[in-house]
């Protein structure tokens, strides 16, 4: 029997186990996925225990995703550059960190835009982990012009300078961002803005174009207040659902090399979240 598990702090709420004991059930593998809440304090003994362990891998999430990096063995290329891990899979006994937020939001992505993603204008809001994962899939991908507007302008800043080695993006002030908001054909919204009730909007509807494609990493509620806003303006929609399936099933493909059942998760989860 194969060992996983995710590790956080708190981690009560984390589907994933669910996802992954669900899913090595349907497509017949011996392992079973177990949540660990670990204090930031026990972050080291912690991973060093699921090596005694034999854990085979485990997924990382707040507030480890960064702090994790110099425990690990090995970081792969990705992970260094938006400077967060959220997969780790055993390899001999030896630790490797990935991160596949973004690979797996850029795949949910390309489920809504198709090939359109390369001709276009994207303006992303916010400058935390989740936009670092982010702008730096897309600024790998390519798109004619990648924006970026966060209230606190100086980690948009940092941002900026992280990816500069892959290519330019504009940092604009949330009122530069409205005056020319017409100018994007994709607007992201990767802040924590509409998670709440009374939450205000992340950006302005009115000013967008119509035929806008509006992507919110939000998945709970599904319909956030911006999307739900901003529907009758937009060619098309999409929630935080499609990347956190792909982030479930690029972990899996990591830890075992075999594909996941994509479309299993996909409908365990909206199950689950109706
Ligand atoms: P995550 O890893 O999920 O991205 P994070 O690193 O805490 O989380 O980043 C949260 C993002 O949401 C940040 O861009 C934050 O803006 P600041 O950098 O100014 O803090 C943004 N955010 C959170 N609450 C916000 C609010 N009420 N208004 C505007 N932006 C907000």
């Amino acid at each position: 029997m194969e060992n996983y598990a995710v590790i956080g702090h708190p981690i009560g709420h984390s589907k994933s186990p669910m996802i992954h004991n669900r899913h090595f059930d349907v497509v017949g593998r011996e392992a079973i996925y177990t949540r660990y809440d670990v204090k930031p304090e026990n972050l080291e003994t912690a991973i060093a225990a699921l090596q005694t362990l034999g854990v085979s891998g485990f997924n990382v999430t707040v507030p480890h995703k960064v702090n994790i990096l110099p425990l690990l063995d090995a970081v792969d290329d990705e992970a260094l550059v938006i400077g967060a891990v959220n997969t780790v899979v055993n390899r001999g006994g030896k630790w490797h960190g990935y991160n596949t937020d973004g690979q797996g939001y850029l795949n949910g992505l390309r489920e809504m835009t198709g090939d359109a993603l390369g001709d276009m204008s994207v303006l992303v809001i916010g400058a935390g982990g989740a936009a670092r994962a982010v702008t730096t899939v897309l600024a790998k991908h390519g798109v004619k012009r990648l924006a970026l507007s966060n209230r606190t302008p100086s980690r948009a800043f940092d941002l900026q300078a992280n990816i500069a080695r892959f290519r330019e993006i504009d940092v604009i002030e949330r009122s530069e961002a409205i005056r020319g908001l017409s100018a994007f054909d994709l607007i992201i919204n990767t802040t924590s803005l509409g998670m709440r009730e009374g939450d205000s909007l992340p950006m302005e509807i009115e000013e967008m174009k119509t035929d806008v494609y509006l992507s919110d990493l939000i998945y709970n509620p599904l319909e956030t207040r911006w999307l739900q806003y901003g529907k009758p303006k937009a060619r098309a929609l999409q929630n935080g659902l499609p990347m956190f399936i792909e982030q479930a099933a690029l972990a899996y493909e990591i830890w075992t090399d075999r594909r996941a059942d994509r479309a299993f998760m996909s409908r365990m989860i909206r199950e689950e979240m109706e």
